[in-house]
C-alpha cells in the first residue's frame, strides 16, 4: 500500500514490532487523555485563507538559534530508536541532514554522540537528562559539545517518569543486545543493572521477582514495574530545578533549549535563567495526563516570551496544517516525534526521509492555499481558534 501521509506508519508499525516496543514507543501517560488531546486540538483551528496572491514561490528556510534550515520542521529526541530498526539513530541523522534540517539526540540513544556525528555532517541538538552525579552530566555535555552538537535541549518534565501502564504491563526494559550507548563506561548503559532504589526497595519488600541472568552472565534485577520507571528513580536527579539551569551555563557555552514548559510563569522563569530557547512540550503525554494539548498551551507561552527567545513546539504535529498552525500562534518552529520512530519502524531511513518530505510537502501546500510566500507571512489572521471567542452558552 502506498504511504500517503504521516499518520499511517503507526500500523506498519504496530505489526512490525514487538509489542513491548510498539506499546513503549505508542503509549502516553495514564488515561492517555492528553495523548489524544495533542492531536485533536489542532482540528479545532480553523484557516482563515488569503486569496489571489502570487504563490508561485514558496519559501520555507528558516534560521534556529542562528542555523539556517529548510523548513521549520524539526526531529524531537525519542530513547532508543535501534528498537525500531538495527540503524536506529544513524538512519534519523542521515535523513534529517539530508532534509536540511535539525535532529535532536536523546541522552537515551542507543547510539553515542560520537557514533551519530560519524554518519556526517548536519545540524544537531543533543537532549539531556540531568543525572545525580553531575560529572556523568559533565562528561556528556564536554563528549556532544565535542562531537558538533550545536545546543542542549534540557528536559525539565521529567523527575520521574510518567506512568505509562502498558510498559508496567510488559515489565518494558531495553532488549540485552542493545545499551544506553551514551552511558558505556560510565555503567549506566544498562537499564536493569542493580540501581540505588531497587537497593532501597529490596531492603522494604518491593515486589521483586527472582533475579534474572542476562545474555553476559551479568546478574540483574527484574521489578514489578517499567524497568525504565526504575532506571529514572535510580538515577535521574528530582532536584533539579531553574539554579540547575544556571549551573548548566556553567559548565557549557552552547545555547540551552528548556524543553518541556507549558505555562508563561515557566516561560518567564526560564529567560530569566538564561535560556536560549523554550520547547513548548508535554513529552508527546508520555508525562503528566490532563495537561493540556501543547499547541493549546502555546499562545501563553509565545506571549510571556514576548520575542526575547525563540518558542519551539512538539506534540501531535502529523500534518502540515499542523506544522502552519503553530506557526501561526507564534511557534518558531515544529519538532515531531513519534512519527520518525515509526516510520523508521516501517521502512528504516527511507521511512524517515519520506515523513519529512511529505511534512514539507503539506506545509508547502498549506502555505499557497492560505496565500504565505514565506514563513513571515504566515500570521494569527490566517487562523481561528474554538478558543478566540468567549462562549455564549457556558459548556455543561
Ligand atoms: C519521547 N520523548 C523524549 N523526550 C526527551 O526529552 N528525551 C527522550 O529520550 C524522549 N524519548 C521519547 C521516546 C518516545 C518513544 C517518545 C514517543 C517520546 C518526547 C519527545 O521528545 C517529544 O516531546 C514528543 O515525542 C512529541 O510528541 P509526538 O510528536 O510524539 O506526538
Amino acid at each position: 500500500m502506498e504511504i500517503t501521509n504521516v499518520s499511517e506508519y503507526e500500523a506498519i508499525a504496530k505489526e512490525k514490532l514487538p509489542k513491548m516496543v510498539y506499546d513503549y514507543y505508542a503509549s502516553g501517560a495514564e488515561d492517555q487523555w492528553t495523548l489524544k488531546e495533542n492531536q485533536n486540538a489542532f482540528s479545532r483551528i480553523l484557516f482563515r485563507p488569503r486569496i489571489l496572491i502570487d504563490v508561485s514561490k514558496i519559501d520555507m528556510t528558516t534560521t534556529v538559534l542562528g542555523f539556517k534550515i529548510s523548513m521549520p520542521i524539526m526531529i524531537a529526541p525519542t530513547a532508543m530508536q535501534k528498537m525500531a530498526h538495527p540503524e536506529g539513530e544513524y538512519a534519523t541523522a542521515r535523513a534529517a541532514s539530508d532534509a536540511g534540517t535539525i535532529m535532536t539526540l536523546s541522552s537515551w540513544a542507543t547510539s553515542s554522540v560520537e557514533e551519530v556525528a560519524s554518519t556526517g555532517p548536519g545540524i544537531r541538538f543533543f537532549q539531556l537528562y540531568v543525572y545525580k552525579d553531575r560529572n556523568v552530566v559533565a562528561q556528556l555535555v564536554r563528549r556532544a559539545e565535542r562531537a558538533g552538537f550545536k545546543a542542549i535541549a534540557l528536559t525539565v518534565d521529567t523527575p520521574r517518569l510518567g506512568r505509562r501502564e502498558a510498559d508496567i504491563k510488559n515489565r518494558f526494559t531495553l532488549p540485552p543486545f542493545l545499551t544506553l550507548k551514551n552511558f558505556v563506561g560510565l555503567d549506566l548503559g544498562r537499564m536493569d543493572k542493580v540501581s540505588d532504589i531497587c537497593l532501597i526497595n529490596l531492603s522494604s519488600n518491593h515486589p521483586f521477582t527472582l533475579p534474572v541472568c542476562s545474555p553476559n552472565g551479568e546478574i540483574v534485577l527484574q521489578t514489578n514495574d517499567s524497568g525504565l520507571a526504575s532506571y529514572v528513580a535510580g538515577q535521574i536527579d528530582r532536584t533539579l530545578s531553574w539554579k540547575d539551569v544556571k549551573w548548566l551555563q556553567t559548565i557549557t557555552s552552547l545555547p540551552i533549549l528548556v524543553k518541556g514548559v507549558i505555562t508563561a510563569e515557566d516561560a518567564r522563569l526560564a529567560i530569566q535563567a538564561g535560556a536560549a530557547g523554550i520547547i513548548v512540550s508535554n513529552h508527546g503525554a508520555r508525562q503528566l495526563d490532563y495537561v493540556p494539548a501543547t499547541i493549546m498551551a502555546l499562545e501563553e507561552v509565545v506571549k510571556a516570551a514576548q520575542g526575547k527567545v525563540p518558542v519551539f513546539l512538539d506534540g501531535g504535529v502529523r500534518r502540515g496544517t499542523d506544522v502552519f498552525k503553530a506557526l501561526a500562534l507564534g511557534a518558531s518552529g515544529i519538532f515531531i516525534g513519534r512519527p520518525v520512530v515509526f516510520s523508521l519502524a516501517a521502512e528504516g531511513e527511507a521511512g524517515v526521509r519520506k515523513v519529512l518530505q511529505m511534512l514539507r510537502d503539506e506545509l508547502e501546500l498549506t502555505m499557497a492555499l492560505s496565500g504565505c510566500r514565506s514563513l513571515k507571512e504566515i500570521t494569527r489572521n490566517h487562523i481561528v481558534t474554538d478558543w478566540d471567542q468567549p462562549r455564549v452558552v457556558p459548556r455543561l
